[in-house]
């Protein structure tokens, strides 16, 4: 477990590159099982549930080559439908594996998966559409056991549109019988590459981005070559730390179109924003105005993967802010980290608290608890006065590649401490 040290009150001035989607790369990477071929994966994350996804992969019987930001998966001799809890536990998105094996192999076997601390983050909406597809599923001391004798196509509307539901239950269909249509799906661009990489393997599908996605079973797959989505949480996440310390910063490989509602947000609490179609150029006076309210919903709402970076934004701009977060129930463990920095928030319940904002913020020790929270405490470390020490940083090196390089880049006088550099 390491620490950042970050010494604040810098504007952050420079050029950021933003790297492929995490998002977008997991998923993708449990899809390569199903085709028992060959997939050329480009403009791959180097981050750590990357590497996670790789050794899920490499377990099952996968031959796995790395270069670079390409990740070859040879998916022809995968043997083993049965993934070690101590796998499973190191990321959320580990479920996203039994769609596929269940439906190549008949067989899943999984623990309950782990990821962030933001609620209970169950599976109902994974594990219901596969037993309506035809899977048999057992819960014994946190091992789940799906087998069917065959998947059969059918019609699945999700009380919520889950993400990774929609994603499992798209890979659970590919290679089914007959015809899946999930209505109320989730839209997120993950899963249109998602869907985009699978039609390249000669999946049938039709409405990947929309709230309805129709899938027809086909009985053949081939190999594919594919280059993973920029990602836009990361591209997010560095535009709001330029907001935060009244910088100047153009970011390189994004999709300006993904992250329309932040720049709107960005632009209303005074940023100027400029956008060609893979760069956006974000310039921002020394103090933003908050706007009065804040919530989370689906793509394209307000993402809730930026919630967290938002509410360090709102500490340090004039004015007050309130959030809801409405995607998960309890994405609020950042709140705590940042009034030790002497941020004004008052927490109504777990989904909603105000914002007011605070003439500075003062360095101090704080920790991490999960990913985008810790990325919240490092924008505000960037805005405080003085040295911040953001403690558990492996939750941030699981979704930021290079993020002391690309903040030392900007400008920002940013180290690392290993636990074992700890003399
Ligand atoms: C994906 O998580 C992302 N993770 C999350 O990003 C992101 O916050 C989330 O989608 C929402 O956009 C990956 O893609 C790896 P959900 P996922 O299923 O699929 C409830 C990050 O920081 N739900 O859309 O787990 C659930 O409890 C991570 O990069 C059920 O009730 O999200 C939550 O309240 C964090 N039953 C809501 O739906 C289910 O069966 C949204 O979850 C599934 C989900």
């Amino acid at each position: 477990m390491g620490e950042y040290i970050i010494t604040g009150n810098k504007k952050l001035k420079g050029t950021v590159t933003v790297n492929g989607s995490k998002n977008a790369v997991l998923p993708i990477l449990a899809a390569t099982v199903l085709n028992g071929s060959v997939n050329i994966l480009e403009n791959c994350p180097e981050i750590s549930d990357t590497k996670t996804s790789i050794d899920i992969l490499k377990h099952i019987g996968c031959d796995i080559e790395t270069e670079n930001k390409t990740i070859i998966v040879n998916s022809s001799n995968v043997k083993c439908a049965e993934i070690p809890s101590e796998l499973v536990k190191k990321m959320r998105s580990s479920i996203i594996f039994m769609g596929p094996l269940l439906t190549r192999f008949k067989k899943a076997v999984l623990s309950h998966p782990g990821g962030c601390e933001l609620g209970k983050r169950p599976i109902d909406l994974h594990l219901s559409a596969f037993r309506k597809m035809g899977a048999e599923i057992t819960e014994e001391n946190d091992i789940i056991t799906c087998t069917c004798d065959k998947l059969s196509g059918c019609d699945i509307t999700l009380d919520f549109p889950s993400v990774g539901a929609t994603q499992n239950i798209i890979l659970a269909a590919v290679l089914a019988e007959g015809t899946t249509v999930i209505s109320n799906c989730a839209k997120e661009p993950e899963i249109t590459d998602l869907c985009r990489y699978l039609t390249k393997i000669g999946a049938k599908i039709e409405g990947g981005g929309t709230s309805e996605i129709k899938i027809s079973g086909v009985e053949k797959l081939k190999p594919a070559r594919h280059t993973i989505l920029p990602d836009r949480i990361e591209a997010g996440t560095y535009m709001i730390m330029a907001a935060a310390t009244g910088g100047k910063v153009l970011i390189k490989n994004v999709f300006p179109h993904h992250l329309s509602v932040l720049s709107d947000i960005l632009s209303k609490m005074g940023c100027k924003i400029k956008t060609t179609p893979s760069t956006i150029l974000i310039k921002a006076p020394s103090k933003l105005n908050n706007i009065p309210f804040i919530q989370t919903l689906p793509y394209p709402g307000v993402p809730t993967d930026l919630q967290p970076q938002l509410t360090a934004l709102s500490a340090v701009s004039k004015g007050m802010c309130s959030f809801e977060e409405t995607i998960f129930e309890s994405r609020t463990a950042h709140i705590n980290e940042l009034l030790k920095m002497g941020a004004d928030i008052s927490l109504k319940n777990e989904c909603e608290f105000t914002v007011k904002g605070v003439p500075c913020l003062y360095g101090a020790e704080v920790s991490a608890k999960d990913l985008r929270g810790g990325a919240a405490l490092i924008t505000a470390a960037l805005r405080a006065e003085g040295v911040t020490h953001v403690k558990n940083s492996c939750h941030i090196e699981r979704g930021y590649e290079n993020i002391v390089e690309n903040l030392s880049g900007l400008g920002v006088n940013i180290t690392l401490k290993n636990s074992s550099d700890v003399v």
